[in-house]
């Protein structure tokens, strides 16, 4: 089982190399949909057994939904595909830099996957179209998820190992866990309050089996239209789901109306944007150009991937009608730059992840959205490891924690 400890004894000393881990000891075997949303367009065990399939380019599509349009981010000092491959390749042609060309070459050699199991695109796995036709960024495969292993421990240390930041009552009953991935919150959650029942739930099949009692995952479509018992939930939680949602506004709807008079909602989330407050990260450097242009194939497919940097979260849930919205803002290194012993620790968490697998964040958005190739993805993956090693580059992204409450005397 995962448990916080567990997982720190499991990821790697800041600054190091992170170790491969071991499979779980099987795949998950989630739940269909519990009865009370047998409508929902079911968690269908069919997910973890559908054969491949190539989707086509995503069709472009225009944000929606969100209550405060995020402004377009400026993509005009970002370089083509072909720009980041040919600079690779010429420095490799002149052998520039000896002590970082094995990390290159890494780069480039270590794409392939030949699970097959799930949508497949360039060698990566996604979730299965059986289980929703939503677009999703990320693999699931196990290199992707390996990577969000070690990311996922930075991710819980910048925010102090908080599981939540709403003042929950120790008696409360029943908590929903909203894109769950391999469920680490929602078992984390489930040991910290063994009498309440924590349901996690994702569109891909990759929770554990191994979790406590009062855990249980099913697969199901965030986006869709939620049956879930109205006012049965005393928290609605997400973490991470950037570019995952359409209409965040729809779903912060459906979280209203699953929750109890009194209960809560909290969604953790942060932008791909790389800043920095000292100008070490250049205009058209690749780190610069790697949140941009996330963020601008992201809207190319309707997903608003700067929700943490404008005000889409909080203005959502009070259009919702949540009360008592609340932010917490924080900055997350991208590598162990900082003075502070703690962000630095996360910087080096977030430098392992993205050293790991960056071509996982980039692969599906820049081929099938910005019709990248291979070679140009995975040259550019290597300039964005480079300038992570730079410690005179200290790059950041923005984090926001908006928790809210659902009014005591609402119906
Ligand atoms: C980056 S992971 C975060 C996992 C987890 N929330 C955490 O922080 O540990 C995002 C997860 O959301 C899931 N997801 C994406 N779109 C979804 C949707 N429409 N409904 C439910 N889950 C979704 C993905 O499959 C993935 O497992």
């Amino acid at each position: 089982m995962s448990t916080p400890a567990k997982r720190k004894a499991e990821s790697p000393a800041p600054g190091s190399s992170p170790q491969p881990k071991p499979a779980p000891a099987g795949l998950a075997s989630p739940t269909p949909a519990s009865p009370e949303r047998a409508s929902t367009g079911p968690a269908s065990p069919k997910a973890a057994s559908t054969g491949p399939s190539t989707p086509g380019p995503a069709s472009p599509k225009k944000a929606s939904g969100a209550s405060s349009p995020a402004a377009e981010v400026d993509t005009s000092d970002a370089l083509t595909g072909a720009h980041w491959l040919e600079q690779e390749e010429l420095e490799r042609s002149e052998d520039a830099d000896s002590s970082l060309g094995s990390d290159a070459e890494s780069s480039t050699a270590s794409v392939a996957s030949s699970i097959f199991a799930y949508r497949t695109i360039l060698g990566r796995t996604y979730h299965s179209d059986a289980a929703t036709s939503t677009e999703y960024w990320a693999p699931n495969d196990d290199r992707h998820l390996d990577s969000l292993e070690i990311y996922y421990h930075g991710v819980e240390l910048l925010n102090d190992f908080k599981l939540h930041m709403s003042p929950l009552k120790d008696d409360i009953e029943r908590v929903l866990d909203i894109g769950t991935g391999k469920g680490y919150w929602a078992i984390d959650f489930a040991d910290k309050f063994p009498n309440c029942e924590v349901i996690g739930t994702d569109i891909s099949p990759v929770q554990p089996s191994w979790v406590p009692p009062n855990v249980r995952f099913e697969i199901d479509d965030a986006s869709k239209p939620w049956t879930y018992a109205p006012n049965s939930f005393d928290l609605v939680h997400i973490r991470f789901l950037v570019g995952a949602i359409e209409d965040w506004d729809a779903l912060y709807r459906e979280a209203y109306k699953a929750c109890k008079p009194g209960g809560w909602i909290e969604h953790y989330d942060h932008s791909p944007v790389v800043t920095s407050d000292d100008g070490s990260v250049k205009p058209g450097s690749a780190l610069d150009t790697y949140g941009k242009l996330l963020a601008k194939a992201a809207r190319k497919i309707g997903r608003d991937a700067t929700l943490a940097d404008n005000d889409t979260m909080e203005e959502g849930m009070k259009a919702a009608g949540f009360v008592n919205v609340q932010t917490k803002r924080m900055k997350m290194p991208l590598s162990p730059w900082s003075a502070d012993k703690r962000l630095n620790d996360v910087g080096a968490y977030a430098r392992a992840t993205l050293n790991d697998d960056v071509e996982g964040v980039i692969q599906f958005l820049f081929s099938t959205v910005l019709g990248w190739t291979q070679e140009e993805i995975n040259a550019f993956g290597s300039r964005v490891r480079r300038e992570l090693l730079d410690m005179s580059i200290h790059g950041y992204y923005h984090w926001k924690y908006v928790w809210a409450q659902k009014p005591e005397d609402a119906e």
